[in-house]
């Protein structure tokens, strides 16, 4: 575990010339402005209860999409090279749906601040389903059109964002939208997101984009014993997590056994999957604690995890945790990105750092600072280990709808009061602020 001596109070060393320095948020938790534009699947998900441990609805968030002028001030305030939004597919679909982006891009680039997007960050058109297969190249034709009105400005994109979270969570668990506990049976999810990830590469390139990468959420597994059941769960977890979305994108192959589950002609796509991007996405929060599994149905911070599972996620002992209860494990950045340049080699392109981020109460979230402190030194060791990392993105601008959990969970930099609306920066926004300026000096 921790083996670097320097401390808080030393200063952050230097990152590389060009490093970028962002801030991310997305549609569906921060826009809210439902009434214009037509439904998602978070939306359908939200309205039966249960779903939302507050009942609540990301109808209002943060009211962002009348407000942007002014969290664009914020993000100016701030001082970050570049923001990573997303832009809502439904919003799009819906008459003016892009001239609000076009808007908001005018406006981050008469700041300063480059525009960022994701294309799909979980708000998938409600009449939709990523079963289909042609949901994929619906997805590419909306990624033509984005391209088309925003590309004059844009030049970096994100394709998906998370697509191991959409598939897991939303559609093998069922505790996010659409809410299917379909276990194996979802995987054909996961191979039609990226089949849609490299179509939208093509889209882009086709619109003279030449700066593409995808956000991947991604974690050292270690195994809760050295026990072979306990090494073989942590494994398979890890082929879950860590090479489902990247060794068809890196490799231009599925782990051992994974392609012969997926539907279609498999090694045709496989050359689309693997279309080259630019940069690979990391969005890194914490390790996960695997062993075998326990047979019987447990919980693990309201995730329900079904006995049928051949995986039980265990507690990291001995850690500060999250309010969300997430472990706190700056190293476990350097470990994942070392590991990931050990087994893709030559074939990992430059890593941008696209969410890192926690969940404290407060205006003065000493906790949130120390979090991500400790987590760009770890970065930083990554750097100086050889991994060729070109940014980072804090998770997140602001408060916001936290997914099942509601507006609960606080990630901010910047405070949201959900009665009034009202943003006020918490002591990280300034730290934050002073870190990034101190990278310039
Ligand atoms: C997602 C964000 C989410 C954050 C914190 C990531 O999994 O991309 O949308 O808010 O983690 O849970």
């Amino acid at each position: 575990m921790a083996t670097d001596q320097r401390t808080a109070t030393d200063p952050i060393p230097r990152f590389p010339d060009g490093f970028l320095w962002g801030v991310s948020t997305s549609a569906h938790q921060i826009e809210g402005a439902a009434d214009q534009r037509g439904p998602s699947v978070w939306d359908t998900f939200t309205a039966e209860p249960g779903h939302v441990k507050d009942g609540s609805t990301a109808a209002v968030a943060c009211d962002h999409f009348h407000r942007y002028r002014d969290d664009v001030a914020l993000l100016a305030g701030l001082g970050v090279d570049a923001y990573r939004f997303s832009i809502s597919w439904p919003r799009v679909d819906s008459p003016g749906g892009l001239d609000f982006y076009d808007r908001l891009v005018d406006e981050l680039c008469a700041a300063g601040v480059r525009p960022v997007p994701t294309l799909f960050h979980w708000d998938l058109p409600a009449e939709l389903d990523w079963l289909d297969r042609d949901t994929a190249a619906r997805f590419a034709a909306y990624v033509s059109a984005v391209t088309e009105r925003l590309g004059d400005r844009v030049t970096k994109w994100i394709t998906l964002n998370e697509p191991a979270e959409h598939t897991l969570l939303g559609h093998a668990l069922g505790v996010h939208a659409p809410g299917r506990q379909l276990l194996f049976d979802a995987l054909p999810v996961a191979h039609h997101q990226l089949l849609a990830h490299g179509l939208a590469v093509q889209a882009l390139r086709a619109g003279g984009a030449s700066d593409i990468g995808i956000a991947n959420s991604h974690g050292p597994t270690w195994p809760a014993s050295r026990d072979s059941a306990d090494v073989e769960a942590a494994d398979f977890y890890d082929v879950l997590l860590n090479r489902l979305f990247a060794d068809p994108l890196l490799l231009g192959e599925y782990p051992a056994g994974l392609g012969e589950l997926m539907p279609g002609d498999v090694s045709a796509d496989l050359k689309v999957i693997s279309e080259p991007v630019d940069w690979y996405g990391v969005n890194y929060y914490a390790p996960t604690r695997v062993g075998a599994p326990e047979g019987a149905e447990i919980d693990f911070g309201g995730v329900r995890m079904p006995a049928e599972l051949p995986f039980s996620v265990r507690e990291i002992e001995g850690v500060p945790v999250t309010d969300f209860g997430w472990p706190v494990i700056p190293d476990g950045l350097t470990e994942l990105l070392t590991g990931f340049r050990e087994r893709y080699g030559e074939k990992l392109p430059p890593v941008v750092i696209t969410e890192n981020g926690c969940s404290y109460e407060g205006l003065d979230d000493q906790e949130r600072i120390a979090y991500l402190d400790g987590h760009v030194r770890a970065l930083h060791r990554a750097v100086e280990a050889g991994v060729d990392v070109r940014g980072y993105f804090v998770w997140s601008l602001l408060d916001n709808f936290e997914w099942a959990e509601g507006y609960a969970r606080r990630f901010g930099l910047v405070h949201v009061d959900y009665e009034t609306l009202a943003r006020t920066p918490k002591a990280s926004y300034g730290w934050y602020r002073a870190m990034v300026a101190s990278q310039r000096a």
